[in-house]
């Protein structure tokens, strides 16, 4: 597994050919996974060990991508620790009671050996997985403090997270005590996965664009990395993702990341002019080429690879992840073309 090119890229050493995958490879894009998901809810799905481990490597076989991401949600940890959420299609994350106040957070469930134990599916689905997925390797994720507290305060999405920052600013012990409760939970949440065969993790902080560099830097950077911190000890990579963050590219990374994945907003070169030489970058194809023509699309894909070439390490993917509508043949075919590719160090 050492030896796969994902982790090669991921630990500075080029691979012979691009490595890929992408976020959001399983799930709604995928006929044979809608198939498989009639008649149960998407939260239920994620704690039933053999369908997680089978949505999981559905992308890998249909793709031949280089990784899988194992199938969960950034919630999925929430309701295992017993909290009221659902995920409501087309809608995304909602909680039955917004934390609002100190008595809110006063009341959120402890994160004990009850909790540990209640990751049991989890640990046994990442097992199957890994298994199924033989050469493979196996992604865990968790969501970070910042992006689901914010689903946590809002009581579901919201585009500006207004209510989240406004708790930030007037009560921040409130939010202090909220944002290390959830680093608590995602990094127990990481940890189950790795210690059952996860090769890597990403922590997906996607809203975290939303917040200047102050206030990260004050109020969200410490919980990431208490977050990671419960990773750290283990033998695998720490990919750290956000949207619109290019202006926290660097402070993300200082919240105990030892790669970044950069959205399609910022060009890799000028991501690479922002962080050390050494640190490894993923991304960053528009996802809006999976709806144009093909030249479009391969056009952009060797311009990623142009621009990755000069890092110590590239994982490509998407700027974000696969939209629902995508069709699942342009990404297989996309696949196939940058496997063709060498890669051409600057
Ligand atoms: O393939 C993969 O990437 C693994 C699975 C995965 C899901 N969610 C499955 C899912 C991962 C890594 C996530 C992470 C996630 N969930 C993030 C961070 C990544 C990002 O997109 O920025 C966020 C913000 C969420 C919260 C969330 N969950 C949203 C916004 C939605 C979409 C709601 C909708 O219906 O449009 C979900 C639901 C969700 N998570 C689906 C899947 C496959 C769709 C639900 C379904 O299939 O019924």
């Amino acid at each position: 597994m050492g030896d796969s090119s994902l982790l090669r890229e991921l630990r500075g050493e080029r691979a012979d050919t691009p490595t890929v995958w992408f976020m959001r490879q399983a799930g709604r894009s995928l006929p044979e996974y809608r198939t498989l998901r009639e008649g149960t809810t998407m939260l239920d799905s994620c704690v039933r060990p053999d369908m997680a481990a089978e949505i999981t490597v559905q992308p890998v076989r249909r793709h031949q991508v280089d990784a899988g991401i194992f199938f969960s949600d950034i919630v999925v940890p929430a309701r295992i620790a017993g909290l009221g959420v659902e995920i409501k299609p087309g809608v995304g994350p909602v909680f039955d009671h917004p934390i609002r106040t100190e008595a809110d957070v006063d009341a959120l469930p402890p994160l004990d050996d009850v909790y540990d134990a209640a990751l049991a599916p989890i640990r046994e689905a990442v097992g199957l997985t890994v298994a199924e997925l033989g050469t493979t390797p196996l992604i865990g994720f968790a969501g970070a403090p910042f992006t689901v507290a914010s689903y946590m305060v809002e009581g579901g999405p919201s585009r500006d997270h207004l209510r989240t920052r406004a708790l930030m600013r007037s009560q921040p012990e409130v939010w202090a005590r909220l944002a290390a409760w959830v680093a608590e939970l995602s990094g127990r949440f990481l940890r189950a996965q790795v210690l059952a065969g996860a090769s890597a993790v990403q922590l997906f902080d996607s809203w975290v664009g939303a917040l200047s560099e102050d206030m990260y830097v004050s109020s969200v950077q410490p919980h990431s990395a208490a977050a990671l911190a419960h990773v750290a000890d283990l033998p695998v990579p720490r990919i750290h993702f956000g949207v619109g963050a290019a202006h926290l590219l660097a402070p993300m990374l200082g919240a105990g990341a030892t790669a970044m994945g950069v959205d399609h907003r910022l060009r890799l070169d000028q991501a690479l002019d922002l962080l050390p030489a050494d640190i490894p970058v993923q991304g960053n194809i528009d996802p809006a080429v999976l709806f144009t023509s093909e030249e479009v699309r391969f056009a952009e894909a060797r311009a990623v690879l142009a621009a990755g070439s000069a890092a110590s390490g590239h994982v490509v993917n998407l700027g974000h992840g696969v939209p629902p509508d995508a069709d699942p043949q342009v990404l297989t075919d996309l696949v196939s073309f940058l496997h063709e590719q060498g890669t051409a160090r600057a």
